[in-house]
C-alpha cells in the first residue's frame, strides 16, 4: 500500500473523512500526539488499527469526539462530575473512562464495559470528526512498542505501508499522550498521567487517587511497555554526580560507547563531558514537547542517559513516560 502524506488542508482533511467513512483509517495530528483513527462505530474499521500497528487486541482505545453531545451518544452515562470536567477541560489533554453505550463495538474497548473518551484540541482532528460524521477510534499513530509521534514524518517512518493517509499538521503542541482519568471508581482515579497535569485536575478533584503502577492493571495498556527505543536508557535523579554515571557506563557498555545525555536545561554543565548533551527545556512544558522527537533521534547512540526532572505539572508525566522506555537503573 502508498502512504499519501498531504499537509492538512479543507480539501485534504474532506479526503481523509471520505476514507473513514469508507472503513479505512488515517493518521491524524492531536494536541498530545498524533492518532491513527478509524470509525469507532464499525468493528471491521478498527480491527485495522490492531493490524496496522500490531497492536495487542486487549488494549483498549480512546474514542475522540468533536462535541459534548457525541460523548454522551459514546457514554452510557455521563454524570455530573464528567460534565464538569469537559467544562474546564475539553477540549483537551484529558481522557475519561465511562460506562460505554451500546453504540461501541467490543474491538474499541477490547471487551470492556468502559469506554474511554476525548475531545482533542487540535483544529484538523476536531474539523476530521465532524466530516466523518462519527466518533473516532485512535491510539498514537506509531507501531506498537515505539515511542508516540509527534510529527508527521515519524507516523511515516513507522506506519508507511501500513497505511492510506497521513495527515501533516505540523509538531505536536504537547507532545505526550493525554491524562487518563477512570471516572466508573469512587474516588476517580488517573490511570495514566499525561497533557493535563495532576495540579490542574486536583482543582476540580482535590481527592483523585493515582493509579499509575498497580499489578493488575485497571488500565489494560499500563502492561505493555509501550515506549521502548531500541537503546539502552539510563535514568538518573538530579543528584547523581556525573562522575557516578560515567563509571558506570564504561563499566557497562565499555570505554568508546557513544552517549548521549538528555536533561533540563539548567543541568546541561552538569553533565559536558560525559557525550553529547541534548538540553531538552527549561520548563516541564518543553521538556514534554521535546521528548519523543528527542528520543527517536538519538536512536544511534549505544547509550541515552536521562536526568528525571521534578514531579511537577508535566514533570509527571515525561518522568512516566522516561520510565516506560527505560530497561536500565544505576
Ligand atoms: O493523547 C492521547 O491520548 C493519544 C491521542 C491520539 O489522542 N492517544 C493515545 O492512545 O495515547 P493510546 O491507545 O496510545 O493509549 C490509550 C490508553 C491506553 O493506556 C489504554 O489502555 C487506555 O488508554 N484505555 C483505553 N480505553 C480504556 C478503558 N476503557 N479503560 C481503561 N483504560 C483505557
Ligand atoms: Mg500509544
Amino acid at each position: 500500500m502508498r502512504t499519501h502524506m498531504l499537509k492538512a488542508t479543507p480539501s485534504s482533511i474532506q479526503e481523509a473523512a471520505g476514507l473513514l467513512r469508507a472503513g479505512q483509517v488515517v493518521a491524524f495530528p492531536t494536541e498530545t500526539v498524533y492518532g491513527l483513527g478509524a470509525n469507532a462505530l464499525e468493528a471491521r474499521a478498527v480491527r485495522r488499527i490492531f493490524a496496522a500497528k500490531g497492536r495487542p487486541a486487549d488494549n483498549p482505545l480512546i474514542v475522540h469526539v468533536s462535541s459534548r453531545a457525541m460523548a454522551s451518544r459514546v457514554a452510557k452515562d455521563v454524570p455530573p462530575l464528567a460534565r464538569r470536567l469537559m467544562r474546564a477541560f475539553w477540549p483537551g489533554p484529558l481522557t475519561l473512562v465511562l460506562p460505554k453505550s451500546r453504540i461501541i463495538p467490543g474491538a474499541v474497548t477490547a471487551g470492556l464495559s468502559t469506554v474511554a473518551v476525548r475531545m482533542p484540541a487540535h483544529h484538523v482532528a476536531l474539523a476530521l470528526i465532524r466530516a466523518a460524521r462519527a466518533p473516532i477510534a485512535a491510539p498514537s499513530a506509531n507501531r506498537s512498542g515505539h515511542v508516540s509521534p509527534t510529527r508527521a514524518r515519524h507516523v511515516l517512518a513507522d506506519l508507511g505501508g501500513r497505511i492510506p493517509l497521513i495527515l501533516d499538521g505540523g509538531p505536536c503542541r504537547i507532545g505526550v499522550e493525554s491524562t487518563v482519568l477512570d471516572l466508573t471508581q469512587d474516588p476517580p482515579a488517573v490511570l495514566r498521567p499525561g497533557g493535563l497535569s495532576l495540579e490542574r485536575l486536583r482543582r476540580i478533584i482535590p481527592d483523585v487517587r493515582v493509579q499509575t503502577a498497580s499489578r493488575r492493571p485497571a488500565s489494560p495498556g499500563m502492561k505493555y511497555r509501550h515506549y521502548a527505543p531500541r537503546t539502552p536508557l539510563l535514568l538518573v535523579e538530579s543528584s547523581r554526580s556525573a562522575k557516578a554515571v560515567s563509571y558506570t557506563l564504561h563499566a557497562r557498555f565499555g570505554p568508546s560507547a557513544r552517549i548521549a545525555v538528555i536533561c533540563p536545561c539548567d543541568s546541561e554543565p552538569t553533565w559536558k563531558g560525559l557525550g553529547v548533551v541534548v538540553p531538552l527545556g527549561r520548563t516541564p512544558a518543553e521538556m514534554a514537547r521535546r521528548l519523543f522527537a528527542t528520543l527517536r533521534r538519538l536512536k544511534a547512540f549505544d547509550v541515552i542517559v536521562a536526568e528525571l526532572p521534578p514531579k511537577a505539572h508535566l514533570g509527571w508525566a515525561v518522568r512516566n513516560r522516561l520510565r516506560k522506555a527505560s530497561v536500565l537503573r544505576l
